[in-house]
């Protein structure tokens, strides 16, 4: 069965060129109205172009709809008035894609305060703006699907990437929580941790890389995570046509007896605290903490 978009109303931040424009061009391909937003920023987050007008341009000539917004997503009050002229237009807002990122790569010795500020601004706070102006709306429709984008270098680390790595995994964060917040309103909450060959990247792929890693084998996972039977809280890696999942996991530990609760008592049980074996992935972090409690009471 075909996935339709039909009737769904589409934001895609930063969508002026790498995997933005491919998840816009394939939803606006699949019926959705999309809002091309994009402030045309180089790789470090400094200028301006029309990118998002190019990209309407491309939607508009393959017979979709779209409109441009050149707006940034450090700035909350742009991004309120995005999702206005968008209601205006259409008359809701169904779907975010909190896509929109620069870098500033350096190794932390070297890296400026102003260098990692600039980066959680555009990838974390930047998402949570462009949320928060979407999140009444997605509520009182009773509907709404928000993709986060992360990074492998937020699960895992990356060297010279410290400002990208916590913002990204700030952003898994940001998304099990507004997960949990939105489930009675029908609005669910994914990550995805892409893998493409785009300018963020072109100095890391060799050539032929460069092409197997294209934009438009991570589109097909963005596009079923904001779909109408998407699942909800998942984290999702895609790049070159391999996709995967990623969990948070927590070993089952021991419970120390009193006279164990010291620093030596930690080393000499680091092998059973650690034993990957039965791990679990909490639900919520109070879910975390009442099984702890549990625990004491020996259920
Ligand atoms: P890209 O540089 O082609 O796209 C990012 C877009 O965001 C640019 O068009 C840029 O103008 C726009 N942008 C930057 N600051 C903005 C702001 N304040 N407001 C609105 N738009 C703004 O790079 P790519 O690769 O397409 O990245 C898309 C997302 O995927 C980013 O969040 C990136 O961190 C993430 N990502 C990409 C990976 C890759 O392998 N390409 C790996 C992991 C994550």
């Amino acid at each position: 069965m075909t996935m339709s978009f039909e009737g769904r109303v589409a934001i895609v931040t930063g969508a002026g060129g790498g995997l933005g424009r491919a998840y816009a061009l394939e939803l606006a391909k699949r019926g959705a109205k999309v809002v091309v937003n994009d402030l045309g920023a180089a790789r470090d987050g400094t200028g301006h172009s029309d990118a998002a007008l190019k990209v309407v341009e491309e939607i508009e000539a393959a017979g979709g709809e779209a409109m441009s917004n050149g707006g940034s997503v450090t700035e909350y009050d742009q991004m309120v008035e995005l999702v206005a002229k968008a209601k205006e237009r259409w008359g809701g807002v169904h779907i975010l894609i909190n896509n929109a990122g620069i870098l500033r790569d350096k190794s932390f010795a070297k890296m400026e305060p102003a260098d990692f500020d600039l980066v959680v601004k555009v990838h974390l706070s930047g998402s949570a703006n462009c949320t928060k102006a979407v999140w009444d709306t997605m509520r009182e429709q009773a509907y709404g699907r928000i993709l986060m984008t992360a990074s492998s270098t937020g699960l895992y680390g990356n060297f010279g990437q410290a400002n990208y790595g916590a913002a990204k995994l700030g952003l898994a964060g940001l998304a099990k929580t507004l997960n949990i917040e939105g489930a009675k309103y029908n609005v669910r909450v994914n990550t995805i941790a892409p893998v493409a060959g785009t300018r963020m990247t072109e100095d890391l792929f060799p050539p032929e890389a460069f092409a197997a890693f294209a934009p438009e084998h991570v589109a097909p996972a963005a596009l079923f995570l904001v779909s109408e039977d998407a699942p909800s809280n998942v984290i999702v890696g895609a790049g070159a046509g391999v996709y995967q999942t990623a969990y948070v996991t927590m070993t089952p530990g021991v419970l120390l007896p009193r006279d164990q609760r010291t620093p030596e008592g930690i080393a000499a049980a680091w092998e059973r605290i650690s034993d990957r074996t039965g791990e679990i992935v909490p639900q919520s972090g109070s879910e975390q903490s009442m099984a702890i409690l549990a625990r004491l009471q020996g259920k």
